[in-house]
């Protein structure tokens, strides 16, 4: 479990297993970039190791993103693989990190001491997602942001009814209250396993999950820009509805719609400092959606629905990294 919430969900979640006639046998990590890695992975099958886990004894993730991915890693290559269950603990695992059995760990790049993100993983579906939407009173509020920001993306790719529904109740949302945040998990989450119902492995429609993604990648690539990835994927999800407007797939009104409702989430409209565009344009390029040299974006077509393009002219690449605060 992550060790951010040993105290006081992972001790009711043991308790209530053990009073339901289980064993359990719990460790935790250190839920930040740095450690998850191999040598997590390791501890956990050590642990595993210790409490004489069998092929079918389960492994139960809590956690936010970090923990689920790294034992959910774990969890797919202990003795080939054991049951997996998530049970998420922040709003972004909620709706998309616990579900579509992506996991996985950073790796070192090569020559460098810079981890790779997610470069050593396997895809491994979980048999239960349990997310209660009360173990989200103790999360910082720049985590539940973080979060929104991925729902915002569902509702771009998928529901434009639910865009509107986060730009209305999102201070409800960002204020922990749980009528607001089960209809908002519920109906996110939903869009995200339709996506991966269809093309679990990514070869099509997954894909446009990746929305925003492109250009957050390169800003989380920028370490003094010091963005949490749902920050990042908002200024992402801005600069793609820009090119998205300047390449007449999106009307102004439909991109303010989006603007607003991040907005709304209280997430930032603007890099926290003028880095060059050339700088981030060049982080682009290292993003895992190149193909054949050329950058592949995922943009919206107006709201609920998106498209993957590899043809948008670099000068209008650039002016979307200006509009959210980018130097020339
Ligand atoms: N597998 C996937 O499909 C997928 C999708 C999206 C993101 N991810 C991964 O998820 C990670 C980000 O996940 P995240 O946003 O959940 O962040 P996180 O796991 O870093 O958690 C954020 C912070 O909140 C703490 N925390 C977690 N639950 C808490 C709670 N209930 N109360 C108080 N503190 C709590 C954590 O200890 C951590 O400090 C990234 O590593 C990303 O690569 C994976």
């Amino acid at each position: 479990m992550d060790h951010n919430v040993v105290e006081p969900h992972g001790q009711v979640a043991q308790q209530s297993l053990q009073q339901a006639g289980y064993q359990v046998a719990a460790t935790t990590l250190t839920a930040d970039e740095k450690h998850k890695t191999l040598a997590a992975a390791e501890s956990l099958y050590r642990a595993m190791l210790e409490a004489r886990l069998e092929r079918r004894s389960p492994a139960i993730a809590l956690g936010g993103g970090i923990v689920g991915d790294i034992a959910g890693y774990a969890a797919a290559t202990y003795l080939r693989g054991v049951p997996l269950i998530h049970a998420p603990t922040t709003l972004l695992a909620m709706v998309d990190a616990s579900i579509g059995g992506k996991t996985g760990v950073n790796f070192p790049l090569p020559g460098s001491n810079d981890l790779g993100k997610n470069l050593v993983g396997a895809f491994w579906q979980p048999k239960i997602v349990l997310a209660d939407p009360n173990v989200l009173s103790t999360l910082a509020t720049r985590e539940l942001a973080c979060g929104l920001a991925e729902c915002v993306k569902h509702a771009v790719i998928a529901d434009a009814q639910l865009l509107e529904w986060i730009a209305q109740h999102a201070r409800k949302v960002l204020n922990r209250e749980v009528k607001a945040l089960s209809p908002l998990i519920e109906r996110s989450a939903a869009i995200k396993a339709a996506a991966v119902a269809e093309d679990e492995r990514e070869t099509g429609r997954r894909a446009l999950l990746n929305l925003g993604h492109t250009f957050a990648h390169a800003v989380e690539s920028v370490a003094e820009l010091d963005t949490r990835h749902g920050e990042a994927v908002a200024l992402g999800l801005r600069a793609a509805a820009h090119v998205a407007m300047s390449t007449a797939r999106q009307s102004q009104t439909d991109a303010d719609r989006i603007l607003h409702a991040l907005e709304a989430c209280g997430l930032p409209a603007r890099l926290a400092h003028p880095v060059r565009a050339d700088r981030l344009m060049r982080a682009m390029a290292f993003d895992k959606k190149v193909a054949g040299g050329r950058v592949r974006l995922v943009l919206p077509r107006g709201i609920g629905a998106a498209e993957i393009v590899d043809d948008i002219p670099a000068n209008l690449v650039g002016e979307a990294w200006q509009a959210i605060g980018a130097s020339a």
